[in-house]
């Protein structure tokens, strides 16, 4: 694994066609695109890394699979009349499907779901409780107390939220949103901005690996039929429109953000996570994407076969 991990690293560095750094949120149009780490956490505690795999990373929609699993937590199924669980075909901040679908977005991880999943776990409460919660809930899946947000690139999202705001506004106007939008958007885009490594990442996905049970620390974070519908989810809608394709080439659960990460799970095996910059026309790792495409194809690791 470790001489796997080193040639894609290498392999990865040498290429010249990198994509393009969202440069949407300012603060991370300054990110070097030549970075790249990756880092491959196992159940048995193992941890395998190669290139800038301890830097820490705007993790950006990685995020949303951790606050889906926070708000499942404490809505169960009533989670699912806030937003839906069908793929959208449509890019990760459109706003199309939901003046047809009456503002209920498709799923929990294009944009307007995950603000309407925010909205569902503030439960009144003030967006700092709200964010206080959620940072132990990614402390406690990474076994990391480390982990923090970063406010420069919260606050440059913000300066910046027309687009999100925009799928807010609609939504309250659908009467979809509980809490007032300037609070449930402030909440969004700092759980956005987590801060985290690979290697941070790869543990956090762990509990997705065992059927809810970190093995590595030996907690159970949710329940065996919970990780697998999560793992669902990823694997339908967590590449967006690009979701199809991430399926067809890497064969995982996964799930991307404008940070170039990448979040990925081989069920019983291992969790993956992937950093690069550059982003491809679906706002997903250009060689994250690659780099995941390598190592499926090297271990066999697929939910398609074995
Ligand atoms: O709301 C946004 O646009 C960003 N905070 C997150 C979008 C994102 O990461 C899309 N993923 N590839």
């Amino acid at each position: 694994m470790q001489k796997l991990l080193t040639d894609i690293a290498s392999t990865m560095q040498q290429e010249n066609e990198r994509g393009k750094v969202a440069d949407y949120i300012p603060q991370l149009a300054h990110v070097d695109p030549q970075r790249f780490g990756i880092a491959v956490a196992l159940p048995d505690g193992q941890l395998f890394t190669a290139g800038d795999a301890s830097e820490p990373f705007s993790i950006q929609s990685i995020s949303k699979v951790f606050s889906l699993t926070l708000a499942l937590g404490k809505r169960g199924d009533g989670l699912w009349s806030y937003v839906g669980r069908e793929p959208s075909g449509d890019p990760f901040n459109s706003i199309v499907q939901l003046e047809h679908e009456s503002g209920k977005p498709r799923n929990p991880f294009i944009n307007a779901g995950a603000i309407a999943v925010v909205d569902a776990i503030m439960m009144r409460h003030e967006p700092k409780e709200v964010l206080a919660e959620l940072l132990s809930f990614v402390r406690f899946v990474a076994n990391d107390e480390s982990i923090c947000f970063d406010h420069e690139v919260a606050a440059s999202e913000l300066a910046h939220k027309h687009r999100n705001a925009s799928l807010a506004h609609f939504m309250k106007a659908f009467g979809r949103l509980e809490h007032d939008v300037d609070k449930v958007l402030g909440t969004y885009f700092h759980q956005c901005a987590l801060a985290m490594s690979c290697t941070q990442l790869a543990h956090a996905g762990l509990f997705l690996v065992s059927d809810g049970v970190n093995k590595a620390t030996g907690t159970r974070v949710v329940s065996a039929q919970r990780a697998r519908r999560i793992n669902s989810l990823m694997m339908m809608c967590g590449h967006y429109d690009g979701s199809g394709e991430f399926a067809y080439r890497v064969g995982l659960p996964g799930k991307s953000g404008v940070g170039g990460g990448i979040l990925a799970v081989a069920p019983g095996r291992a969790s993956i996570a992937v950093w690069s910059p550059g982003l491809d026309g679906t706002g997903n790792s250009l060689l994250g994407t690659r780099a995941l495409e390598m190592l499926a194809q090297e271990t066999g690791w697929s939910v398609f076969g074995h």
